[in-house]
């Protein structure tokens, strides 16, 4: 049985008869770039996350780049955050001209430890980034008490987690902003690039609005020098489409990951571990095994497509060489990108092919 890691053609036949009627409503309209379809998913984006506004943006890149910027980061400035997230969480606080600053991961969940933060805050400390990874909401009532008691604002970033939910709340409105991505793979995922910036603070949303276009408050009325950071209307119509599927989606896919605990209970794997406060919403499925390449080989050799999220922490990347940390500097994070294995994980997984990739797993690492 063969099981493919992603099937964006089998997700395009199933949704074809909503998506294509949408796409022709952009072209009628000739809205390319914003326009009506954008404005109706900020809208329905916004309800959905809980919070006031959804600024809608070209990229999850450009949302946390906009957020930062909005939260007041500088050159020169510190943004606290994790080393176990893909590199455009790093790239952002670079773009700003600040310095990421890593904190190590709690190994039982991969997301930032809150108890790590404090002693990393400096007088240069702007805000804290933390990342809701995989899915898996961070910890942000610690984050957020440490962020009030040093004057310092949290940015989510939420490019792996549309819908999850942090003590009963969806991620989007647990800080001050928070930026999605709807990069193809993505749970709410575009047919190109596009990102969103969400937040309750009017300040914050009108810098966006007007950021996202080149500083213009009103048309060839430009306040400031912004950027083209704008949402095409195609992709609004087509995450418009997908937003009324989200809900199932997720549910199916917290239903495959229950299938896949429940297969690989008392095999040598580690998995994180889920909060019963929180709701994860399953981006990837991961397991930690100690021998990876042999894992992965034998999974392929039964067709069963996996990826690795991410082989290394951003600060062993030669894009941030000149930081300076040595390997062995976030011992957490280290072992878990040396061990870390995403299984196939998407909606439309049948039952036959989860139990096949689950017992596989199962008979290929063995028995604790
Ligand atoms: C955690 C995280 N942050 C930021 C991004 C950047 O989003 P984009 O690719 O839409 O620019 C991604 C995904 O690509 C991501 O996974």
């Amino acid at each position: 049985m063969k099981v493919p890691f992603l099937d964006l053609k089998a997700e395009f036949e199933h949704l074809r008869g909503e998506i294509l009627p949408a796409l022709e409503r952009v072209c009628q309209n000739a809205s390319f770039i914003l326009g009506e379809e954008v404005e109706a998913f900020e809208r329905e984006f916004a309800d959905f996350c809980g919070t006031k506004h959804c600024v809608a943006l070209a990229s999850g890149t450009a949302a946390l780049h906009l957020g930062l910027l909005a939260l007041g980061v500088q050159p020169d400035d510190e943004v606290i955050t994790t080393p176990n997230t893909f590199l455009a969480t790093a790239e952002a606080i670079s773009y700003c001209g600040a310095d990421p600053i890593f904190v190590d991961i709690d190994p039982a969940t991969g997301n930032l430890d809150p108890k790590l933060i404090e002693r990393a805050i400096t007088p240069r400390t702007r805000a804290i980034l933390p990342v809701h990874l995989y899915g898996r909401p961070a910890d942000m009532n610690p984050i957020r008490e440490i962020a009030a008691r040093h004057n310092v604002r949290v940015l989510e970033d939420a490019a792996q987690a549309h819908g999850a939910r942090y003590r009963g709340r969806r991620v989007g409105g647990l800080a001050a902003a928070a930026a999605f991505s709807f990069y193809p793979t993505k749970n709410l995922a575009a047919y190109g690039e596009g990102g969103a910036l969400t937040t309750d603070d009017d300040q914050i949303a009108k810098y966006a609005r007007a950021a996202r276009s080149h500083g213009q408050t009103a048309r060839y009325e430009h306040e400031f020098v912004g950027f083209n950071y704008r949402m095409h209307g195609f992709q609004g119509a087509v995450l418009r489409v997908k937003l009324r599927h989200l809900y199932a989606w997720t549910a199916r896919r917290q239903e495959i990951a229950r299938e896949y605990r429940r297969l690989l209970a008392g095999a040598r794997v580690e998995m994180p571990v889920d909060d019963p406060q929180d709701e994860c919403v399953y981006h990837q499925f991961v397991i930690y095994v100690s021998n990876r390449n042999a894992v992965i080989s034998q999974l392929a050799a039964r067709e069963i497509e996996t990826m690795v999220h991410y082989p290394k922490p951003v600060y062993l990347q030669p894009a941030y060489s000149s930081l300076g940390c040595p390997p062995r500097t976030f011992p957490h994070a280290e072992r878990a990108c040396e061990r870390v294995l995403s299984l196939p994980m998407r909606a439309d997984l049948t039952a036959e092919q989860v139990a096949y990739v689950g017992n596989a797993v199962r008979e290929i690492v063995g028995n604790k």
